[in-house]
């Protein structure tokens, strides 16, 4: 049975949380003599940079539960999804005690976040075809797992995971299920976010780095119970989002139109890439994508990686990870940057 207050560190249960000046203030007030700021102004253009940004950042919540059908106390924002990968971690893992799971091969900040914490890693195989193989998870499962992660689709394979395979997880697991959504917007699934009234253990990642088009200003988004994400909020860094990242983001929140046309074109670019790819010599297999990215195994990965490169074409070498080996990882590019590697890749020899 999943409790979340028997799950979170009873440090972190009894813990004050930083009060921010900002915090303390509620109101109407001309003059801000209460949080050392330089009140002549900022070296920065906008002249407003000299404030403390809000740290509950309630305006681009409230823009956020809008768009994502959610309750504005469900959100978490995090500098990158990568901040909420690591303060799950630190709200549910003992340092040298506690342990996770994830599924290989897959993102590498999960096993870095966890190192980080002490907290031990346990990774499962995924199959031949990238898919789940929950008979592997039977003895796995003891009371230190804290947090199962699942990234669909997955990084680097580039597929979904089974839904079923993710509900069977989501049924049986007592601890925390963070199902990574960082490239959802280029799949042909629904997000798990709808579920979240079903799953109290159920924690959705999203990001602006991906589809938003925004991996500069480092904006993630994790999506849980209200009772979850208040504990985050507690253990958060009080202005972990800057002012121009919540002011740049929610400017993008309202005038993104632009964003299924990409996102379109994207998903365009990627199907006719993955048809040119297959039909190169260097290429053995295009695995399957409904990410903005694709995996494909190559004669050698080594070799065309270092051709690629000499060609000044940078791709991402997964051959050293389980089951890719001479696998490339390859971004959907601009359709001239997709057409460039194509032509590089039918010159190599
Ligand atoms: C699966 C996955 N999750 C999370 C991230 C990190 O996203 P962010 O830029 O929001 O930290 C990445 C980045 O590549 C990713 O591939």
């Amino acid at each position: 049975m999943f409790k979340l207050t028997n799950l979170v560190r009873p440090n972190i249960r009894g813990m004050k949380p930083y009060s921010s000046a900002r915090d303390e203030f509620e109101g109407e007030a001309s003059i801000f003599v209460d949080a050392n700021e330089n009140n002549l102004g900022s070296m920065a253009a906008n002249q407003h940079y000299n404030r403390y940004p809000d740290p509950h950042q309630k305006e681009l919540k409230a823009a956020i539960a809008q768009i994502k059908g959610v309750k504005p106390e469900q959100i978490f924002l995090g500098n990158g999804s990568d901040e909420a990968i690591d303060l799950l971690i630190r709200l549910v893992c003992q340092p040298g005690h506690d342990q996770i799971l994830a599924f290989s091969p897959t993102y590498g900040m999960y096993e870095v976040s966890a190192n980080l914490n002490d907290v031990e890693l346990k990774l499962v195989r995924l199959d031949e075809n990238f898919q789940l193989q929950l008979n592997k998870l039977q003895g796995q499962i003891h009371s230190e797992i804290k947090i199962i992660f699942i990234c669909t689709p997955n990084n680097p394979s580039g597929n979904l995971i089974n839904r079923s395979s993710i509900e069977y997880i989501l049924q049986s697991f007592s601890g925390l299920v963070v199902i990574d959504e960082a490239y959802i917007d280029f799949s042909s699934e629904d997000s798990w976010l709808t579920q979240l009234s079903t799953y109290p253990n159920l924690v959705v990642l999203q990001t602006f780095s991906k589809a938003w088009g925004m991996a500069a200003l480092r904006l993630g988004m994790a999506f849980a119970s209200e009772e979850v994400i208040s504990f985050l909020n507690k253990i958060k860094p009080p202005y972990n989002i800057n002012e121009a990242t919540q002011q740049i983001a929610l400017e993008a929140l309202q005038n993104s139109a632009r964003l299924p046309e990409m996102v379109k074109e994207i998903k365009e670019s990627r199907e006719i890439l993955v048809k040119a790819l297959k039909h190169l010599p260097v290429v053995k297999k295009v695995y399957p994508s409904d990410a903005n990215f694709i995996l494909v195994e190559v004669t050698d990965a080594n070799a065309v990686y270092a051709y690629l490169l000499n060609n000044g074409i940078v791709v991402r070498n997964r051959t050293t990870q389980p089951g890719c080996f001479n696998c490339l990882r390859i971004s959907v590019g601009t359709k001239s940057e997709n057409g460039k590697l194509v032509t590089c890749l039918k010159n190599y020899i």
